[in-house]
């Protein structure tokens, strides 16, 4: 399956897109992840993306596009991917497109999770991720098991330099202005399906699963 997650910052992309990889068993894609990697490792890409990334910004088309092209042509996608954050601007999806095309393929679904903006800014106010494997925690709805200490590797806890208050209102209305177009967009491709995110992470699960056509 060749699927994309769409949705405010915050909708639950990256939580869902780790379980919805490993249950449909292809790579997750997600361009944030592949930015901040950069940024800890210090590389020329990391140093490119970080001022748009802290103001909330998107980091210019051709950086992340070209980005995107590299990954999607290494052996693991070949057969599928999951992409999260990425298409974010409809000038990202008609690259998407095209890069899809010249492979041969093309999207299966676009997956857009629905939350509203008030429980957006709760959830990205007490995010914590780990800064050796990346798993997300949340301080109410998902804690760790010991304060500041990921369950599943150890690693210390960290709170994005994104999610401030201020940073987290300017990357909502970057989405509204930006990236919600491309629900119009796919909608009009006849791949798009919708669902709530909000309540349990395993019933979000469910649901994205049946949308996707894939649920028991
Ligand atoms: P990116 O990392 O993609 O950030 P985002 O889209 O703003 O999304 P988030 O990671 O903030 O949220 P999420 O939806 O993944 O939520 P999560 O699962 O963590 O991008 C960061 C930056 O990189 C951008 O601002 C831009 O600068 C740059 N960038 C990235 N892609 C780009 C592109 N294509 N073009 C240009 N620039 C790009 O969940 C959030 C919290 O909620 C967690 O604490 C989680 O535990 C909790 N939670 C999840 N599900 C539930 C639930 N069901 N109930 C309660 N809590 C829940």
């Amino acid at each position: 399956m060749r699927a994309v997650l769409v949705g405010p910052p915050g909708a639950g992309k990256g939580t869902q897109a780790q379980i919805l990889a490993s249950e449909l068993s292809i790579p997750k894609v997600s361009t944030g992840d592949i930015f901040r990697a950069n940024v800890s490792g210090g590389t020329e890409l990391g140093k490119r993306a970080k001022s748009y990334m802290d103001r909330g910004d998107l980091v210019p088309d051709e950086v992340t596009n070209e980005m995107v092209r590299a990954r999607l042509g290494e052996p693991d996608a070949r057969e599928g991917f999951l992409l999260d954050g990425f298409p974010r601007n409809v000038a990202q999806a008609e690259t998407l497109d095209g890069m899809l095309k010249e492979m041969g393929t093309g999207l299966d679904a676009v997956l857009e999770l629905k939350v509203d903006e008030d429980e957006v800014v709760k959830r990205l106010s007490g995010r914590r991720s780990c800064r050796e494997c990346g798993r997300v925690y949340h301080l109410d709805y998902d804690p760790p098991a010991k304060e500041g200490v990921c369950d599943a590797c150890g690693g210390e806890l960290y709170q994005r330099d994104d999610d401030r208050e201020d940073v987290i209102r300017h990357r909502l209305q970057v989405y509204r202005e930006q990236t919600e177009p491309l629900v119009a967009f796919y909608e009009e491709q006849g791949v798009l399906v919708t669902i709530e995110a909000i309540g349990e992470v395993t019933e979000v699960t469910g649901r994205a699963l049946s949308a996707l056509g894939t649920g028991s």
